[in-house]
């Protein structure tokens, strides 16, 4: 009986996805902020502001409206064609509303993407440092995920020699990139961008770019790979520019042979995207000028910090081109970030994100802050961590 009834409480093998380091931290800065201290939080990424006032309006007066019922399953046709012409307006690539799919959030864009892409035992490549849920998702899906080492000598990016130095080891099927990318921060210009995508191409390797951070560069443009093919599966979300991480809403453009796919895979796994945050998602677009005054409130948090962790001792770092990340190398003061995030947190009420949440290498080196919050805050960070720096 007793077996019986632990089988049945067992979970399943494939669903043993390890949990994110940042709860620990997370938890420890909750438990300080109950004993009434004032924690800076750089740990989680997402932005301080609120969605665009365009986008708030149109859900009140959806609601106001009364009911809200499902959609097509890819999503509403005006939504669509908004999104296309973002597409034109934004990069001046043209794209046919018909290969748009409205998704919840990028995280069921990867799933999505992934269902639809390929089958179990499929092999794709990620880089690592890199956003987890990539290899997670993937993992649970059968399939998996070869970690490609980046380095900051490459600015954190996978190169066609590293591509097909690992497809010639062993056959590869697919390749996932993120431009902005998370952890790190770094992006890749038009030209590595393009020829990653072709060296892909030539080996029939499928090619998925995560953009979620467009938007957000302070470099140089961030390019989309749907300029480079149309075979690309391009995966976006109105999360991080737009802020708008918990309406649950993003997009993905897909290859013509697949639009179909993911519609089937859609109504049976969501049956539709919340219709609230649709109708909020097509308005944001609107609330374009307010999202710019937001991004130059990230551009000035990027240079006080840039300017005042150099000084408080923490100088490795790549001045990074986009999303809201620093990727700082901690090594000189400790062999386990995760100890270091957590000393940091105890003495100098700063939270970041140990390494080896992205990265099971060498992630132990680093840590992530976020730079997404007040710019006040900012300055008062760097001063904090120089003061801990300076005493131990
Ligand atoms: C690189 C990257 N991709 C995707 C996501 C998922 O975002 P969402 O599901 O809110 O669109 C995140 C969230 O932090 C991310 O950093």
């Amino acid at each position: 009986m007793l077996d019986a009834v632990k089988r049945v409480l067992t979970p399943s093998a494939r669903s043993d996805v390890p949990p994110f380091m940042v709860m620990d931290v997370m938890a420890a800065a909750a438990r300080i902020e109950a004993a009434g201290e004032r924690v800076i939080h750089m740990e989680i990424g997402q932005p301080a502001a609120p969605a665009p006032a365009s986008a708030r309006a149109a859900a009140q007066a959806a609601l106001a409206a009364g009911r809200i019922t499902y959609t097509e399953m890819l999503g509403i046709p005006t939504l669509r064609a908004r999104i296309a012409r973002h597409y034109r307006e934004s990069y001046g690539v043209e794209i046919d509303p018909m290969r748009v799919a409205v998704t919840t959030g990028s995280s069921a864009g990867f799933a999505l993407a992934f269902l639809s892409l390929f089958d179990r035992g499929a092999r794709i490549a990620v880089a690592v440092p890199g956003y987890p849920p990539y290899r997670h998702i993937l993992s649970l899906l059968g399939c998996e995920p070869v970690m490609i080492e980046t380095t900051p000598a490459t600015r954190w990016a996978i190169t066609p020699e590293m591509l097909l130095a690992a497809h010639r080891r062993k056959p590869l099927q697919g390749l996932l990139i993120a431009s902005p990318a998370n952890p790190t921060g770094t992006m890749m210009t038009r030209e590595a961008l393009r020829d990653l995508c072709a060296a892909a191409e030539g080996e029939g390797i499928r090619f998925i770019s995560d953009e979620i951070y467009h938007g957000l560069d302070y470099a140089f443009p961030a390019e989309t790979a749907a300029r480079y093919s149309d075979n690309a599966v391009i995966i976006n979300s109105f999360s991080k520019y737009f802020c708008m991480t918990g309406w649950r809403i993003g997009w993905m453009i897909v290859p013509e042979g697949l639009v179909r796919t993911i519609e089937r895979l859609q109504g049976n796994l969501a049956i539709s995207v919340p219709a609230l945050s649709q109708t909020a998602a097509e308005a944001a677009f609107e609330g374009r000028a307010e999202m710019e005054a937001v991004k130059h409130g990230y551009a000035e948090n990027r240079r006080i910090l840039l300017e005042g962790l150099p000084k408080a001792g923490l100088d490795r770092i790549l001045p990074v081109d986009g999303a809201f990340y620093l990727y700082v190398d901690v090594s000189r003061f400790c062999d386990d970030s995760f100890d270091f995030a957590k000393r940091m947190l105890e003495r100098t009420h700063v939270a970041a994100t140990p390494g080896a949440d992205f990265d099971p290498l060498t992630g132990r080196r680093f840590i992530r802050f976020c730079y997404a919050g007040a710019t006040g805050e900012m300055r008062e960070a760097a001063e904090r961590i120089g003061t801990w720096l300076k005493r131990a």
